[in-house]
């Protein structure tokens, strides 16, 4: 039982009550879903012409922006689920394509409707060939991911009539575009940062042996993908494909919200997953465990980070306050890849170091457990991506819930303009001095 139906079957009130001590006045806020609304503290005015009472939460911690049914997180209890659906259900059994179709569309797809959508995105996976000349102009060491965000937002200038946001075939065509080219874009950045000739997608293979082919493929004429490692690429492109309302979907959502096309929308939706707070961690764990270096060296570390000299990387969660369900997820792959691969000299330091703060008083108390990067940028670096590449590889993924949660926004009758509010603490009104006359 909700905590809505347990207060009607107690005869309780589902609101707020207020008392203002400016004016002494009271007021009675609804309260739906655990959640007042904002524009009604408006009504809470000393003089008649004032704004009324704001609420100020510069980091989102406590205020919903929208209402959304795409991803559920309860992150004490450790849970994740696209359209109810558990992640652990849908890394097991699904493909990516399907969880995208799930999460853009709302249920699973049946097999008919998988091959329709499969055909749809496959035959959107080609670049226009100026897209090509544009990746030519960039520095041979411009950063992969600075390339994937600026050739996201030039493919708004190839396809001028994505602009007509409310039409729904529109959209369509512009979902499919984004998924399909985001991994032909993110390889083509690679190639061009080591200088290798750029692969033409193989529409034969999957969606993650696709990527493989397009960013490891040499002189062979087929490339063939190694199935382990082409099925765990899918898993992570699943894992990453939507939670909520982080950063990067809420500029998804922010930017979206000013009616302009999804390809520019998505470009600054990439930008912001670019920052090392978002997408950006799995190196930082990386960095980290070469600089632990060997076994010895663990104890000092947690010993400096108890201390507050740094932190344990991968570890922590603004939402989970338990085991990130992906991390789990995540490290049962890491066997699979590193029996094909060769394991990673590193994994041991992490095991070690994850089991320690598993038992030690400091990690328990603050709830500090591993997070979905922990073990992410070990599996890719096996699998010879580069450290450039992580953000790269988690867009390619996420693309699937940002185009969910940007056509969620753009249909539903609620939403405008996102523009919020600030509380204005410079100085009042003064008059201008002319050049000449300042001190
Ligand atoms: N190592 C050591 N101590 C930590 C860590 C950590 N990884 N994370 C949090 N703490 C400590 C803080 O110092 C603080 O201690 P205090 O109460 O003594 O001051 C306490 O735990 C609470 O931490 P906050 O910073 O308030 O937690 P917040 O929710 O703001 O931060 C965050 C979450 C940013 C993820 C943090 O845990 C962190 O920096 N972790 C390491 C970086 C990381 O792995 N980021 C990836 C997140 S997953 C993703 O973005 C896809």
């Amino acid at each position: 039982m909700d905590a809505s139906s347990q207060n009607a079957a107690a005869g309780r009130r589902d609101t707020l009550t207020i008392v203002d001590n400016r004016t002494g006045k009271q007021y009675e806020l609804p309260i739906e879903h655990e959640t007042i609304r904002a524009t009604d503290l408006r009504q809470m005015k000393v003089n008649p012409d004032d704004f009324g009472v704001m609420t100020y939460d510069p980091a989102f911690m406590a205020t919903a922006s929208c209402r959304s049914t795409i991803t559920f997180i309860d992150g004490d209890k450790g849970i994740l689920r696209y359209r109810g659906y558990p992640i652990e259900q849908l890394a097991e059994k699904c493909s990516f394509l399907e969880v995208a179709y799930l999460v853009i569309k709302g249920e699973l797809p049946t097999k008919t409707q998988l091959e329709e959508w499969t055909r749809n995105v496959t035959t959107h996976t080609f670049v226009h060939e100026n897209i090509k000349k544009l990746m030519d102009g960039f520095h041979h060491d411009a950063h992969p991911m600075g390339m994937f965000v600026s050739t996201i937002a030039a493919l708004s200038t190839f396809y001028p009539t994505a602009k007509r946001i409310s039409d729904p075939a529109e959209r369509t065509l512009s979902i499919y575009r984004l998924i399909g080219k985001a991994p032909t874009l993110a390889a083509f950045a690679y190639r061009h940062s080591i200088g290798f000739p750029y692969v033409h997608p193989d529409n034969e293979l999957s969606f993650a042996g696709n990527f493989l082919s397009m960013m490891f493929k040499l002189a062979e004429p087929k490339y063939k993908p190694n199935p382990v490692l082409e099925r765990t690429l899918d898993v992570l492109f699943i894992l990453h494909a939507d939670h909520e309302q982080n950063c990067s979907t809420n500029a998804m959502r922010g930017v979206g919200s000013s009616q302009v096309d999804p390809y520019s929308a998505a470009a600054a939706a990439s930008a912001a997953l670019y920052g090392p707070l978002h997408g950006g961690a799995n190196e930082a764990v990386l960095r980290m465990l070469d600089e632990i270096g060997t076994m010895e060296r663990i104890p000092n570390f947690i010993k400096d980070v108890k201390e507050g000299k740094g932190k344990l990387m991968g570890f922590g969660h603004r939402v989970y306050k338990n085991y990130d369900p992906r991390a789990s997820i995540i490290k049962k792959l890491a066997d699979q890849v590193f029996e094909v691969t060769g394991r990673n000299p590193k994994l041991e330091i992490a095991l070690e170091l994850e089991r320690i703060a598993l038992q030690d008083e400091y990690f328990i108390k603050r709830k500090l457990y591993p997070n979905v990067d922990f073990y992410s940028g070990l599996i890719y670096q096996a699998m010879r991506f580069p450290v450039d590449m992580f953000p790269v590889l988690f867009a390619i993924g996420r693309m699937a819930g940002w185009l969910a949660q940007w056509q969620e926004m753009l249909t539903d009758a609620e939403q405008k303009i996102a523009r919020p509010r600030q509380v204005y603490l410079g100085t009042g009104k003064r008059d201008v001095t002319l050049l000449s006359q300042r001190g």
